[in-house]
């Protein structure tokens, strides 16, 4: 069943040639958008796989927020934003945030946030996001860019889902991680629709596992 679901998404994912310049075969995820079964079956699966078994034992995050250091003692672990005693966990995978790169990524962050509990954090393109901000640059294929993302967002030893449509070359998520990790985030896995193998985006991700559902050859 999950592989059919998995087939089905990548057909609608409509790959047009020279775009945006020549030599470039762009994977386009608006047709994947129109297809409802599709759009919902790509969220369910990384829901699958990231929402938390048991969640309904542990006390609920929004009790006892503002005390962080108190609460990292006592449990330090989380999952889908709850935090869960350790002898609950293994081997569940943790989250305590789900993050997400503008613009495509947030187009898949938010609902899988919301569905598995989880806090959302926007990583954004300069002078976009109204707060005070933490920056971190990273290389294009041709210069650099800078991405942002709010300060207080997190808190240190917070675990993070990192989300976004597509890894290419990788410099992308990899940006992201050092930004988390700046602040004390522990990247507990990122997550992609679509990976482009032949570009070995994984490898600039050190040891963070990658989870994707199409591989676009
Ligand atoms: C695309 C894509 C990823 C990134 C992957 O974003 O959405 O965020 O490229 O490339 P990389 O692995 O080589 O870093 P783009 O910069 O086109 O921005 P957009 O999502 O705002 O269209």
């Amino acid at each position: 069943d999950k592989d059919r679901r998995i087939a089905t998404i990548a057909s609608t994912i409509r790959v047009i040639p020279d775009f945006p310049k020549p030599g470039i075969l762009f994977q386009d995820i608006t047709t994947l958008l129109l297809d409802v079964k599709a759009f919902k079956d790509t969220i369910d699966l990384f829901v699958e796989r990231y929402k938390d078994k048991d969640i309904s034992v542990v006390a609920d995050w929004l009790d006892i927020s503002g005390s962080d250091d108190i609460l990292l003692k006592r449990n330090p672990v989380f999952i889908a934003g709850y935090p869960v005693p350790t002898a609950l966990t293994s081997p569940c995978l943790g989250v305590a945030f789900a993050f997400s790169i503008e613009a495509r990524g947030f187009i898949f962050g938010p609902p899988i946030a919301l569905a598995i509990g989880a806090k959302f954090v926007p990583i954004r393109k300069p002078k976009k996001l109204p707060g005070e901000v933490i920056s971190e640059e990273y290389s294009l294929e041709y210069g650099s860019d800078i991405m942002e993302m709010h300060i207080g967002a997190v808190q240190p030893r917070e675990r993070a889902l990192v989300i976004d449509d597509l890894i290419a070359t990788g410099g992308t998520l990899a940006a992201a991680i050092r930004l988390l990790e700046r602040v004390g985030a522990e990247v507990v896995e990122c997550a992609c629709v679509i990976e482009l193998p032949e570009l070995q985006g994984r490898k600039r991700l050190g040891d963070k596992p990658l989870f994707i559902l199409v591989s676009a050859v």
